[in-house]
């Protein structure tokens, strides 16, 4: 009890300075106000066709492996290529494999994929 007792302005002491750390923490605190636009991404002008550019990409670089009962993820079916997505980007980009043993496709190419997802992924 004495060494409680004892310890009290130490205890005051570092209580004091803690409260001051995050008086001073909490003031300084900047809070981020989110910037809400509606400016198109500048990478994706154009809205991205499924039907035409996203099937084209995949029949004409992809379908020979990844189709028909080939290595998965099939990649000739809508809802195999939107639940996949992600995957399919990381295979195409500069760490990915894909297509395999072939010549990587353009980073234009590419980038039409990305926009493509951040457009919803759109079944067009
Ligand atoms: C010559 C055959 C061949 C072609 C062409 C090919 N793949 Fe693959 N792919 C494979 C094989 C085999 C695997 C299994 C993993 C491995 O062996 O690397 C695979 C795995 C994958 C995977 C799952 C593993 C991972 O990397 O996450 C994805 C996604 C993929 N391929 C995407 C694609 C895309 C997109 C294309 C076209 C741009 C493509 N592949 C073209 C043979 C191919």
């Amino acid at each position: 009890m004495k060494k409680i007792l004892k310890n009290i302005p130490l205890i005051l002491i570092v209580g004091l300075l803690l409260s001051r750390i995050i008086l001073v923490s909490c003031t300084k605190e900047k809070v981020a106000v989110p910037v809400i636009t509606n400016a198109p991404d500048p990478n994706c002008p154009d809205t991205i066709k499924f039907s035409t550019t996203i099937t084209d990409m995949m029949t004409n670089n992809c379908a020979g492996c990844h189709g028909n009962g080939g290595t998965p993820p099939d990649l000739t079916a809508y809802a195999s290529i939107r639940d996949n997505a992600s995957a399919i980007l990381a295979s195409m980009g500069p760490n990915g494999t894909m297509p395999k043993n072939m010549t990587k496709l353009a980073d234009t190419t590419v980038q039409k994929f990305s926009c493509w997802i951040s457009q919803g992924k759109l079944n067009n």
